[in-house]
């Protein structure tokens, strides 16, 4: 990233408001300050650390965005098991067509396996669900042992438990560093078991509230 990326949140004095000094801002009392013919004051706080400089610093930022957490599953074409990892990376993309994205590090190894299925199930995971991701989340092992689950009409593994399901497929793959972005076009879904849903925030799980 370039030094361009900081920019002091002063205006700069040598170029004049083009709205003119009779604009107000439409949102009233939420203009701001220099739209009411103030300074924004500089904050030093903001000038600081503001290069992802390094991975610990990326994390911590980034993980002040709180998510919902999903288990991305699927059934082994070659053995017939359920694989499948838990992401917090997922989102939902376009209504038409339907499609759902979400990250995978290139360092996965479920995924060259439920991308190898051509099909698989987001579970979209519940507070009560914090024992399904840990499994999801490991490396290795079957991830799936003592766990209940079903399949979904398309054939994916559901968990007893999960707040909503989607049946996808694959629609594209893009490289992004070291995840690649997975585009999903989804052919059916629904709610499951009412629920609040798994939180993910500051690298820790919390609770939602309305
Ligand atoms: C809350 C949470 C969110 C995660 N989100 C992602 C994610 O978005 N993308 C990803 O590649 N891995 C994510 N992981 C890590 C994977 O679940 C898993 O640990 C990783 O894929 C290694 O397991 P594997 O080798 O079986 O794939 C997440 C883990 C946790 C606990």
């Amino acid at each position: 990233m370039s030094t361009d990326a900081v920019r002091p949140l002063t205006p700069d004095p040598a170029r004049p408001s083009s709205r003119g000094p009779g604009h107000r801002h439409p949102a009233g009392e939420h203009a701001p300050s220099s739209a009411a013919g103030h300074r924004a004051r500089p904050d030093a706080r903001l000038r600081q650390h503001a290069f992802p400089s390094d991975s610990k610093h990326f994390r911590n930022v980034l993980g002040r965005f709180a998510t919902g957490v999903v288990a991305v599953t699927a059934i082994d074409e070659a053995t017939g098991e359920p694989c499948g990892l838990a992401a917090n990376s997922f989102t939902s993309v376009s209504l038409d067509p339907p499609l759902v994205a979400f990250c995978v590090a290139h360092t996965s190894t479920s995924w060259p396996r439920v991308k190898a299925a051509g099909r698989l199930c987001v579970n979209v995971l519940a507070e009560t669900q914090r024992h399904v991701c840990d499994r999801l989340a490991a490396k290795g092992g079957d991830k799936f042992a003592g766990l209940s689950w079903s399949l979904s009409p398309a054939g994916g593994p559901v968990f007893d438990g999960t707040l909503a399901w989607l049946d996808c497929t694959i629609e594209t793959e893009l490289p992004a560093g070291d995840h690649v972005i997975v585009v999903a076009r989804v052919h059916g879904l629904d709610k499951h078991e009412d629920g609040d849903p798994l939180v993910f925030f500051r690298g820790d799980y919390g609770r939602f509230h309305a």
